[in-house]
């Protein structure tokens, strides 16, 4: 046996016992953490889902940042540069618990920029009104919550930690969402039909984003066995419709679906079939606005390269500076 096969045998030997300590942990709903022993599977799903929430929660930034200049109140202004702000504030945990698993900030930002990792689907549709911005909140970030709320629960530490947080900033999203269709709806007809008009087209792209049907989506059942994932995509979807539906009543609006009603015997609403050649043509590229979202993106990236070498600096110079003395002449350490 050459060293090279002795140590193969050995590795698999381990990895075996590994895998038993890992998946027991899984099974005993204990969290994974990131000096944990983990399958590579587990691992790169992991960041490979981490990686696309992070850009998503970024790219996300653009479709409503477009609408701050044109906000119709200080108020209204005030709430949405707040939302914005906290999607990049997102994207930064995520960015951050995405690193715990051994990749970087910088290399995941490349993919993305580079086209080699996703970003959700949604942002590539444009936000033609003021309503737009209300219909993003409660159903976009609605979609969001109803997805991620099961997270705060998942199997890896770092990412459930980052949800809890998150959720918590999703549901202030969701509600001023809820709040501005609400006060359009309620305002002049011109007003209530722009809200209409926004959930219109923005009611089946949230519908999407619980991802393809069960029987079709690929990573499913792996996620969910590692608890990573705790509901289907049906499952999800199903249960966000339930919520809009009263919701969308509340508000004075109705959904683009006329084959929406309760299903008493499923103890849900049945709705009608979406058009996933829709959500494969966006997801390929074409949708309206990806390749807008991209190229800003990649700007923002350059025209930022001045505040991250600046960071890269000061963080430096801050390494290398002995302590400061205190008025006295003696070195801050000694007297801490
Ligand atoms: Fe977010
Ligand atoms: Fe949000």
């Amino acid at each position: 046996m050459t060293a090279m096969t002795a140590m193969t045998a050995m590795t698999a030997d381990t990895a075996e016992r590994y895998e038993a300590v890992f998946d027991a942990a899984v099974a005993a709903d204990e969290r994974i953490e990131p000096r944990d022993w983990m399958p590579e599977a587990y691992r790169a799903t992991l960041v490979r889902q981490m990686a696309q929430h992070a850009h998503s929660e970024i790219i996300g930034m653009q479709p409503e940042a477009n609408w701050i200049t044109r906000a119709p109140s200080l108020r209204r202004k005030a709430i949405l540069m707040a939302k914005v702000q906290d999607e990049a504030g997102h994207g930064l945990y995520l960015y951050s618990a995405a690193e715990t698993l051994g990749t970087s900030r910088e290399e995941l930002l490349d993919k993305l920029h580079a086209g080699r990792q996703r970003y959700s689907s949604i942002f590539n549709y444009p936000t033609l009104t003021w309503a737009d911005v209300g219909a993003i909140g409660w159903l976009v970030d609605g979609a969001a919550i109803t997805n991620q709320v099961p997270l705060c629960r998942c199997s890896y530490g770092p990412y459930a930690r980052a949800m809890v947080r998150i959720c918590k900033e999703e549901s202030f999203h969701q509600r001023q969402g809820f709040e501005l269709l609400l006060a359009l709806s309620r305002g002049t007809p011109a007003q209530h039909e722009m809200a209409q008009d926004a959930v219109d087209r923005w009611w089946w792209p949230s519908l999407m984003m619980f991802g393809p049907p069960d029987d079709e989506s690929s990573h499913s059942a792996q996620s969910m066995a590692w608890k990573i994932k705790r509901h289907s995509n049906d499952e999800l979807r199903r249960r966000f419709v339930d919520i809009c539906v009263p919701q969308a009543r509340a508000l004075g609006l109705t959904l683009p679906d006329p084959e929406i009603r309760w299903n008493e015997e499923r103890g849900h609403h049945d709705f009608g079939p979406i058009d996933w050649t829709e959500f494969q043509e966006v997801l390929k590229g074409n949708g309206p606005c990806n390749e807008e979202r991209l190229t800003q993106r990649r700007r923002a990236h350059e025209e930022g390269a001045w505040v991250r070498e600046a960071a890269a600096a000061h963080a430096e110079k801050h390494r290398t500076t002995p302590p400061a003395r205190t008025g006295h002449g003696a070195p801050q350490e000694a007297t801490a």
